[in-house]
Parts: C-alpha cells; sequence; structure tokens
C-alpha cells in the first residue's frame, strides 16, 4: 500500500482522493507547523511514498536524505521557496505546487492593501472605534485619488499581471512593469508597459507592488538603495514573500520619510516582524491571507493530492516544478 504524509491538517477533499485511490494517509495530529527535526522523525516512521507539505516546512536536503523511499513532495502552496528544487533534481524526485489556488484572490488582496492605504481606511476606522469622531470635517483624513497615477508591477506572473490589469481598466492608472521576461499579452492589451529595470519602474511609480517568487536572485530585491529611488510620496505592497523586501530597511525608509506606505502581507521574518513595523501608523499589515478564501483552500487541497496522485500512478505531477 502506498503511503502518504501530510504535514498539517488541510481540507478534507484532498485527503478524501487519496484515501479513496487506497493509499494509506497520515496527518500531522498538531495544530502546527512540526520543526524539522519533528518532521525528519515523522517521515522516517514509515517508508513514505510521498509528502504533502505547506510553505512553512522547509524541505531541504537533510529532509529529502531522510527519506530516500519519498517520490513526490507536493506543496500546498502557489509559491515553492521552501522546496530545494536542485537536491530534488539531483535526487531524481518531483516537487510541485499549486498555481492555481487563490491567485485570482491574490490580486483582489493586493487592491485591498492599495485601496486600505489610499483610502485610508485602517486609520479612519480606529479613529471611529476609539470614539474620536466628533462630526464631519474637512481637514479630516485626507487619502488619495489613485485614478491617473503610476502604478509599478515588479513580476508579471499570473498574480502581477492580474494586478496590472485591474490597475489599468479598473482604476485608470498608468501601469508600468518590470520582468526578467517580457510580458507579451499585457503589452499587447496595452495593458502595462515595459521598462527594462527595477529602477526604472521604482523611479517612475506611486505605487510599486511586487509579485516575484523568491530566489536567490530575488531576496532583498527591494533594499535600502533601491527604497531611495522611489518617490517620498510612493507606496510599497508585497503579498509575495517577505524576504524579497529588507524588512529592516523598509521600516527605517518609513521612519524617515524616504517613501510614504507599504501594505504589506508577508514578512522577512515570518511569524515576527521587523523592529519598529508594527510602531508605524503609515503600514497596513495582514497575517499571510492574501489566498485565504475557502474557494482558494478547496483547490490547494484537491490540487496538491492530485499532482500526488498523478506521480504514485506513474505520470510527471501536472504541476511539477523539478525542471
Ligand atoms: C501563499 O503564500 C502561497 O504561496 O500559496
Amino acid at each position: 500500500m502506498k503511503k502518504v504524509y501530510i504535514t498539517r491538517q488541510i481540507p478534507e477533499v484532498g485527503i478524501k482522493m487519496l484515501i479513496d485511490k487506497g493509499y494509506e494517509v497520515d496527518i500531522n495530529k498538531e495544530d502546527r507547523p512540526l520543526t524539522k527535526d519533528e518532521l525528519m522523525q515523522e517521515l522516517k516512521k514509515k517508508d513514505y511514498d510521498a509528502v504533502l507539505t505547506l510553505l512553512t516546512d522547509i524541505i531541504d536536503a537533510d529532509v529529502i536524505n531522510a527519506v530516500p523511499s519519498v517520490k513526490i513532495f507536493a506543496n500546498y502552496a502557489i509559491g515553492y521557496n521552501n522546496l530545494d528544487i536542485k537536491i530534488a533534481k539531483e535526487k531524481g524526485i518531483y516537487m510541485s505546487n499549486t498555481p492555481s489556488g487563490g491567485a485570482e484572490r491574490v490580486a483582489e488582496h493586493t487592491w485591498a492593501l492599495i485601496l486600505a492605504l489610499t483610502c485610508r481606511i485602517v486609520e479612519g476606522d480606529l479613529y471611529l472605534r476609539n470614539g474620536k469622531y466628533k462630526g464631519w470635517d474637512p481637514m479630516l483624513l485626507h487619502g488619495e485619488r489613485i485614478e491617473g497615477m503610476t502604478l509599478g508591477i515588479i513580476g508579471t506572473g499570473r498574480i502581477g499581471a492580474n494586478v496590472a490589469r485591474k490597475g489599468k481598466f479598473g482604476f485608470g492608472m498608468n501601469v508600468v512593469y518590470y520582468d526578467v521576461k517580457r510580458n507579451e499579452e499585457l503589452e499587447k492589451e496595452d495593458a502595462a508597459k515595459f521598462y527594462s529595470t527595477v529602477e526604472e519602474v521604482l523611479k517612475i511609480s506611486d505605487i510599486v507592488s511586487i509579485h516575484v517568487p523568491l530566489m536567490e536572485s530575488t531576496h532583498h530585491l527591494i533594499n535600502s538603495d533601491r527604497l531611495k529611488i522611489m518617490k517620498p510620496s510612493a507606496i510599497l505592497i508585497n503579498t509575495s514573500r517577505g524576504p524579497v523586501i529588507d524588512e529592516n530597511a523598509l521600516v527605517s525608509a518609513l521612519k524617515n520619510g524616504i517613501i510614504k506606505g507599504a501594505g504589506l502581507d508577508v514578512f522577512e521574518f515570518e511569524p515576527d516582524l521587523a523592529k519598529g513595523l508594527i510602531e508605524l501608523s503609515k503600514i497596513v499589515i495582514t497575517p499571510h491571507i492574501a489566498s485565504a478564501t475557502e474557494e482558494a483552500r478547496l483547490e490547494m487541497s484537491t490540487v496538491s493530492a492530485q499532482n500526488i496522485i498523478d506521480c504514485l500512478e506513474g505520470i510527471a505531477p501536472r504541476n511539477n516544478v523539478v525542471l
């Protein structure tokens, strides 16, 4: 009987798909991610054929070498920076992600952060809750109109392209982008104009939104030097992965008026926040929930299970990322 380990409870639908295939399925019973040591111990208990992992699990050489029976680590996430693809390639095993799970919702959440900042939603809410509202005031909480502003997108995959289209066609913005690869579709639709460097996009944008995967080349893509290129009136949005931004440099830039604000759903030291971040009033923060809808989580459950089924039934998983 083929054996599958799931590193944390996920929606039942994917678990049922695996059980219906006749696989033996074990699930971490703790309501928290396992540490690397705990995970290795669990995986060593049986000769598992497949592991369904979450983005909080670090699947590196130690883990991969500890369980040579495993043929696939199927990530329940769009991002897969927690998986060591290089080692997987060397070992000839599969790794997969769930690219369709919540991408459109992440784009919507990006917009929620942009609007929360420019319309001062969180500040207004707190103002009311704290009993400060004494009636309409012409000087109260001025925000910004985003129509006509320039939106800069760094990374125009499925999520970044969606954010760009919403900016151009939904809000009447001038949209510019940088990517290592040009997005011909976006350009054909006249949705966004390509610039060949990150710097050019940072320099001219009123709002910058990051949509790159985390890898060596994108770690601290936004650092103190690049923050200095941005307009002092600009806001920075990140719904990708925390370490793409040097968070300490961001705190310092916000404190010193280098940029105006930031909307963040992801953090460099998750679940911790960089020192000083929480005290800033110029930010809107959410706890890595950009893709959190029931629909997306169900999709992630079925897609990650299907990747395992593909592999264990002898075909390449449809969302294999080891290329
Ligand atoms: C969430 O961050 C994901 O990568 O799915």
